[in-house]
């Protein structure tokens, strides 16, 4: 008889993934916390105590406090995430923890908000839709300046960051009749190491490296920010940038909140130094949407964090992470492991 494994599971996962959980039939003792609302650390810092292997997701932060709790003995962290951030992986290799991710299931859906986000932020959605909503478009009839914003066609798109999630962003805004896309990644001025859809290849539109910060917030009628959340990127997109940015640019986020400096995004936005922002993330989420300016800005929507949230991606995301955490109790390879 193999030793019994424990397992660890912060959330209530999709019937697909949750049966392939429950399908393994090695001895394994289960600690799940079912429901739709996130586990407090505390149950995580008491149930982790002898855990093998850990399911969790971006709201749980896996530390030097958590791991010394679970134990010695612990072997894989699969997290139902893209972004790593949350966890210390200099403190896993130390320990010598896998860590399974699912960095690919998701770019699809998460590229499509990008642009969803773009698009409501050039034309304006918010205050479109809060006139309508609160009954007064009979004050503010068709009219020629009614709610125009700057266009899509013929823009110039940069990124912060140049992956694959910005690469499907871009693939997608090329059918928009864009005119070229600048990008930034680690490695300034340099050609990005992976093509992952050709479009650099196709040549469909000019799409090229930008030497710094100051080039890329000052080229871009749509600056989207797409880099990983490091030491390095924290607060990256500040003052300095926005007061390089067009006024009449947007600003669109779906990779970290704390990437972009929140109160110099307001300052941006009310000194029209910008013309709009979308955002998926921002920093302090989800407690920020309690009160915070940034949210009485009607050129800045916000939505809850939900770029990778359709219902195949997540179930995809899902399975992913549970084939990750048995390959990692099992000494398997996963369908993506983080290199440490
Ligand atoms: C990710 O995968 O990192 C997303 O931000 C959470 O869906």
């Amino acid at each position: 008889m193999p030793p019994k494994n424990k397992v660890v599971v912060t959330m209530r996962l999709p019937e697909s993934a949750q049966r392939l959980l429950e399908a393994d039939k090695s001895p394994t003792e289960y600690s799940q916390h079912n429901a739709e609302q996130p586990c407090s650390r505390l149950w995580l810092l008491n149930e982790i105590k002898g855990a093998h292997g850990v399911l969790l997701g971006v709201y749980d932060k896996v530390d030097e406090e958590l791991l010394d709790a679970a134990g010695d003995q612990l072997k894989v962290i699969s997290t139902f995430s893209v972004g790593t951030d949350h966890v210390d992986r200099e403190l896993l290799k130390q320990r010598n923890i896998r860590l399974g991710y699912t960095p690919t299931c998701l770019t699809d859906s998460v590229a499509d908000i990008s642009v969803m986000l773009v698009l409501m932020a050039q034309r304006r959605a918010r205050e479109s839709i809060a006139r309508v909503t609160a009954g007064q478009w009979p004050q503010m009839p068709w009219h020629p300046s009614l709610m125009i914003g700057p266009d899509i066609r013929g823009s110039t798109v940069a990124f912060l960051g140049f992956g694959r999630i910005a690469q499907a962003t871009l693939k997608r805004l090329i059918g928009f009749g864009i005119k070229d896309a600048r990008y930034l990644t680690s490695k300034p001025g340099q050609p990005v190491q992976e093509d992952h859809f050709g479009l650099i290849r196709d040549a469909a539109v000019p799409v090229q490296p930008v030497k710094d910060l100051k080039e890329l917030a000052s080229c871009g009628d749509v600056v989207i920010v797409s880099c990983a959340l490091t030491p390095s990127t924290f607060h990256i997109v500040n003052a300095s940038f926005f007061a390089e940015m067009k006024k009449t640019a947007v600003l669109v986020n779906i990779a970290r909140g704390p990437v972009v400096d929140t109160d110099a995004l307001v300052d941006a936005l009310q000194q029209e130094q910008i013309f709009g922002a979308g955002l998926d993330v921002i920093e302090g989420e989800p407690e920020i949407a309690k009160g915070h300016p940034i949210l009485r800005q009607e050129r800045c929507v916000l939505l809850p964090h939900i770029g990778s949230a359709t219902i195949k991606t997540r179930e995809q995301m899902a399975e992913e992470c549970v084939k990750n955490l048995w390959a990692g109790l099992n000494g398997d390879a996963m369908v993506n492991e983080a290199s440490l």
